[in-house]
């Protein structure tokens, strides 16, 4: 069957008087809707990323009840689907490594069914990403709600959000946390459904599709299981069949003046670096890039006024209270492009509200949480195509950082030597693990926030700088260089790095150097890496198709 065949399934299917419209009829009456409803048009998808083995997710059922409840409404007839559904703490080798196949799971479901268009339930870090890649690639009206963050949980009586997890963990390796408390903080860890409830990744990722205008303005910061939430997802159903009655799909909306007004929401937010791979892997589905250049001028240019953890110091439902997501645009009136979609229709400059200032946590421009980018993006001799560091959470005295690398030639290496006593080094080395990458990862795991060595940590050292070609943890802080392009498993400098040699990082000046002659690095090369790779199934297409972190990490078969 040919692509263009594919592409015009759609709803028209329930109205067709032949058999194949009898037989799809048929089989929803079977299935209990009446005969009024069947005949209905627009159909809309729900793609719902609930699943038990996705907690964060789970609230979705839920809501998927009530976005039926708002396309039929609206008028429209609302049919729910499962695709597959990726856990950041439940998947191996990383969520990265899956994310391709449910956008290829959704773009497919998408261009297959007799749906005129569709709305996508995700929510843990992977799920939108990958959703918003199929709708932008399958091309029929979309428009996403996620999950939302869930309640705070308590330690030792504290409210506690999840980027606190990284130092208690920090402290069982010291032994300063006991069997009791470690079992404890089991209990402890989530307090129900929903997504990791500070910038983490999720979160940034629900911000920038509200931005991009493919959710709900207003939506994206409200708590899972709250009664807003449960409106949003009605009123999400029956914009969906107004998407419909407009033919705007998501090429009409995700412009180039939406995807620097996305990363610009991740530079004032201090949101995750993650959230840039996954953009650049959402542009790239349209045909648009940002560029290295584009992103560094966004960034410098973007002050950090959402006060929020991981890299502020407030928590979401503040930034919630003084106006969520429309707040913010309001108060970028001049560095945002407003005229760009909202998720309502609406362009930006008439959804874009008045901060509320209630609690302080949205500043001004002229008095941001954080003056320079949130993010520095890098190149150097180290990042021939590109790295990235978060300069919110970094510590400042290591932005500018000259030091010795002690390298680590993968995952399994690090773990095995970042505590040997026999180690030569010292708060001032450059850890650098490689072999983490898209492919040496493969699907860059969240491991570039690499260990303090426990000597260094007993001494008091909280914070090195760390080098590596993999991800990390949207929650995590720390002077974390991430994503080197190209990775070392495909032949990029990183590769070559031996310990004792001296890197230079220079976040002002946008660097990130080796110091290591040409001469010497010519005599370092080692032979051509594979290109090629045999094997079988998604891993066959995952090792043979994957593309680097500077664009998006998507399949190139799968960019426009
Ligand atoms: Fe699922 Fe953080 S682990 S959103």
């Amino acid at each position: 069957m040919s692509q263009e065949k594919i592409a015009r399934a759609g709803g028209e299917l329930l109205e067709d008087p032949g058999p194949d419209g009898l037989i799809t009829r048929g089989f929803l009456r079977g299935a209990g809707w009446p005969a009024s409803m069947v005949r209905r048009r627009p159909v809309i998808g729900i793609a719902n990323t609930w699943s038990e083995l996705n907690p964060c997710n789970g609230g979705l059922r839920d809501l998927a009840g009530a976005v039926k409840s708002g396309v039929i409404a609206a008028g429209g007839l609302p049919l729910e689907f499962p695709t597959i559904s990726i856990a950041e703490a439940f998947t191996r080798p990383s969520s990265l490594y899956l994310r391709n196949l449910l956008a290829m799971d959704t773009e497919e479901m998408v261009l297959a069914s007799p749906i005129d268009g569709v709305v996508l339930l995700g929510g843990c870090d992977k799920t939108l990403p990958a959703q918003l890649m199929g709708a932008a690639s399958a091309g029929k009206p979309a428009i996403t709600l996620a999950a939302g963050p869930r309640p705070l949980s308590t330690w030792e009586g504290q409210p506690m959000t999840i980027e606190a997890l990284w130092p208690l963990i920090d402290q069982r390796r010291m032994n300063q946390l006991d069997d009791d408390s470690w079992s404890r903080l089991e209990g402890c860890l989530s307090a129900g459904p929903g997504t990791c409830n500070v910038m983490g990744t999720a979160l940034t990722m629900a911000v920038i599709a509200e931005i991009l205008g493919m959710a709900l303005p207003g939506s994206s910061l409200l708590a899972a299981g709250s009664p807003a939430r449960t409106e949003a997802a009605k009123a999400t159903g029956a914009r969906a069949v107004t998407l419909v009655a407009e033919q705007r799909t998501p090429a009409d909306v995700i412009t180039d003046a939406a995807l620097r007004n996305a990363f610009r929401g991740i530079c004032a937010v201090g949101g995750s670096t993650n959230a840039v791979i996954h953009l650049q892997a959402i542009a790239g589905r349209l045909g648009r890039r940002l560029t290295t250049e584009q992103l560094r001028q966004l960034s410098s240019s973007t002050p950090m006024i959402a006060d929020v953890k991981p890299s502020g110091e407030m928590l979401l439902q503040d930034l919630e209270l003084d106006g969520g997501i429309p707040a913010l645009m309001g108060r970028l009136r001049g560095i945002m492009e407003l005229d760009s979609y909202a998720g309502d229709g609406r362009r930006w400059a008439d959804a874009a509200s008045d901060p509320r200032s209630v609690t302080g946590c949205l500043k001004s421009p002229a008095n941001p949480a954080h003056r320079t980018g949130s993010l520095a993006l890098l190149t150097g001799t180290l990042a021939p195509s590109g790295a990235i560091l978060k300069r919110s959470a970094a510590t400042p005295r290591l932005c500018q950082h000259r030091g010795r690398a002690v390298v680590f030639s993968g995952v399994e290496d690090m773990r095995a030597r970042i505590d040997d006593p026999a180690m030569d080094i010292d708060a001032d080395s450059v850890l650098v693990l490689r072999g983490a990458g898209p492919l040496g990862g493969p699907g860059m795991p969240e491991v570039g926030h690499l260990p303090i060595p426990a000597r260094l940590l007993s001494r008091g050292v909280t914070d090195m700088v760390r080098i590596s070609d993999a991800r990390m943890s949207g929650t995590a802080t720390g002077t974390v260089v991430l994503h080197v392009s190209p990775e070392a498993a495909v032949g990029g400098p990183l590769a070559l790095v031996r310990d004792g040699d001296v890197i230079d990082l220079d976040a002002d000046a946008g660097r990130l150097d080796l110091l290591v002659g040409p001469d010497e690095l010519q005599r370092r090369q080692i032979a051509q890496p594979r290109t090629t790779f045999g094997g079988r199934g998604f891993e066959f297409l995952y090792r043979n198709h994957v593309t680097q972190a500077d664009t998006g990490c998507d399949f190139d078969f799968l960019q426009a």
